[in-house]
């Protein structure tokens, strides 16, 4: 099957604030400023990686992401110790250690965690940090329903069955699997972000801008418009026409520190 880059930075970045709210808590958690050696996984458009960059003083931050509309809109914000490359987290590794290992809603779309995390441990110089954020609310209807429409036909046949799992961990997990890895130290937190958005329509908008868009890589335009009509209408039945929609949004924000 094949599988198309579908990241839209515009779409992406509508909900650009109630996005950021998460980031700048997940900065907070970290504890070495200046920052030395930076990478961010997944940076996506690099506003945030530039932001991150600035804020902790670093002395050379690198920005990784394998969807090449994002990078083109990450390339023009590189500076003297701000640079972009594209590369897969699944399989990316770097030449030297790093002193931060840093990724905001981006490790969802990585399989098996727990030797992901290995690997994102290895990354790191003595002493160095991992901060990470990845959302958690694949129990709400508007992430379940998408797996639901996505196992209905047509839809079904035309992406032989696939249907998007999750391989976010619960929190505990992530506070054994951190201590386990060599941690010293560490904080790790469920947080529901609260996002007072104008209708469930602008829920539609949110997921076309993320979870949508793995559905929109593998189905011809026509069909993933038809994908598209039937969540909507189906989120419609599930949550009324509440206006405004209050959406919470359950996300996982997690931190810790290697021995020296
Ligand atoms: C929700 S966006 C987050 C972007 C940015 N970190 C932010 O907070 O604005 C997720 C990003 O992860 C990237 N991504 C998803 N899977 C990836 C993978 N396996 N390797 C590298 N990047 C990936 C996508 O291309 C996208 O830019």
């Amino acid at each position: 099957m094949t599988v198309r880059d579908t990241w839209n930075p515009a779409q992406y970045e509508r909900f650009r604030t109630e996005r950021e709210q998460p980031f700048h808590d997940l900065v907070a958690l970290i504890t070495r400023r200046p920052a030395g050696r930076v990478v961010d996984l997944g940076c996506g458009t690099g506003v945030l990686t530039a932001m991150l960059h600035h804020q902790l003083g670093a002395a050379a931050t690198l920005g990784v992401d394998s969807s090449s509309s994002m990078l083109d809109r990450a390339r023009p914000l590189e500076a003297p110790g701000l640079s972009f490359v594209p590369g897969d987290i699944a399989t990316w590794g770097p030449d030297s250690p790093f002193d931060l290992v840093f990724s905001n809603a981006a490790l969802q779309w990585v399989a098996d965690h727990r030797s992901l995390f290995a690997r994102l441990t290895a990354m790191l110089a003595p002493g160095g940090e991992l901060a990470v954020q990845v959302p958690a609310n694949f129990d709400h209807v508007s992430h379940t329903l998408a797996a639901e429409i996505a196992r209905e036909e047509p839809f079904a046949a035309a992406m032989h069955g696939y249907a998007r799992t999750f391989s976010v961990l619960p929190p505990e997990e992530y506070a054994s699997l951190l201590h386990g890895l060599g941690f010293v130290a560490q904080s790790v937190r469920l947080q529901v972000y609260g996002h007072v958005l104008e209708s469930p329509d602008a829920v539609v908008e949110w997921v076309r801008g993320t979870l949508l868009t793995d559905y929109e890589s593998r189905l011809p335009g026509p069909l993933y418009q038809a994908f598209v009509a039937r969540y909507r209408e189906r989120l419609h039945a599930a949550l009324g026409d509440q206006r405004p929609y209050f959406y919470p949004f359950k996300r996982i924000l997690l931190w810790g520190r290697l021995p020296v």
